[in-house]
């Protein structure tokens, strides 16, 4: 499955806005069209947005727009998402060399799906028969195409015929886990339950969780992790339950800029987001609201991270920066 695709000059994607309960497809014909299609969550994910904005700059380059225009339009859309910055960057770069920016775009996109493949067979080799796997939010197909990231590795130990349960946790506000994740899971045929974000923990401490995988928007040097709200929570409660905790990331999510998640500039959404559940006011009229879309989980907490070259300590990404 393709979140996102190219098509005559068209960014397509699917829109996941409307999931699970309408399949519709968005078409952007312009870079301001596909800078909305990724403020908006019509792609969500960061390997996806990267991927959007990589067909974003190819469309611009088509239209013969001025490309550090298209380059900032892109940029200034969703903060958090280090996958954003890679592919601008690279598609930028090879534009400058000469490049045909359409394939490069569709090189990108492949890329990174072959990327996802490979955190599925290096990832997939840690997960036993009969576990059961909790994940937080949506880094599944949708948010990259074909194999996800933390859902490669649930995906190919299921094609591997190992018996496998996978624990979504709904992720409010925007419920990327109810929606998205457990749409993905259907249509794979893997056993699920969606559960409130505040039940992972009562599942956790009854021993109903082996292991835990998320993905990752942004991943700093020493091994620290940004990824949606309710992740480092998600985190200390395993650390303090005794269950391994991975992240799963291409090495287009790292950044190796930064020392410190603390230095990860964290997106902060509408508050709306958080008042009302799709059309519907859930709160009082008046009562404001607070809605931080990603957290950091210290690298103290993570278990491993898994690539597409092999799986590392938090404490070895320093060395990554070097290859
Ligand atoms: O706000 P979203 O839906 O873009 O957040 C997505 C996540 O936090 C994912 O876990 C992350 O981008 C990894 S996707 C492979």
């Amino acid at each position: 499955m393709r979140a996102v695709w190219f098509e005559d000059g068209i960014v397509k994607l699917i829109d996941q806005r409307k999931l699970p309960l309408h399949f519709e497809i968005f078409e952007a014909s312009t870079p301001e069209d596909v800078a909305f299609a990724i403020k908006e969550m019509v792609v969500r994910g960061a390997p996806a947005i990267g991927i959007t904005a990589a067909y974003g700059m190819a469309q611009g380059w088509l239209q013969r727009r001025n490309m550090d225009e298209v380059f900032e339009i892109l940029k200034n859309t969703r903060p958090t998402a280090h996958d954003l910055f890679y592919a601008l960057n690279f598609m930028r770069e090879g534009i400058s060399r000469g490049g045909d920016a359409v394939k490069l775009a569709e090189e990108y996109a492949e890329s990174i799906i072959e990327k996802c493949r490979k955190i599925g067979e290096n990832g997939e080799k840690l997960i036993k028969d009969g576990y059961r796997i909790l994940t937080h939010c949506n880094a599944g197909a949708l948010a990259v195409g074909d194999w996800g990231t933390a859902t490669a590795p649930i995906r190919m130990a299921y094609r591997n015929g190992k018996k496998i349960f996978v624990w979504v946790d709904e992720t409010r506000p925007r419920l990327q886990g109810a929606r998205l994740t457990a749409w993905e899971m259907q249509q794979e045929g893997i056993e699920h339950a969606i559960i409130a974000d505040n039940a992972a923990g009562y599942f956790m401490r009854k021993g109903g969780v082996d292991m835990v995988i998320v993905g990752a928007d942004r991943i700093a040097s020493n091994g620290d992790v940004a990824n949606k709200i309710g992740t480092y929570e998600k985190a200390v409660v395993a650390h303090e339950n005794g269950i391994p905790f991975y992240v799963a990331a291409p090495i287009s999510t790292f950044d190796f800029s930064l020392s410190s998640g603390d230095d990860i500039p964290i997106e902060e959404r509408s508050e709306d987001e958080v008042l009302f559940c799709r059309e519907c006011r859930i709160a009082p009229h008046g009562s404001r609201a607070r809605n931080p879309a990603f957290d950091v989980t210290p690298a103290k907490y993570i278990t491993g991270i898994i690539t597409e070259i092999g799986v590392f300590k938090p404490s070895e990404v320093e060395k990554l920066k070097k290859l």
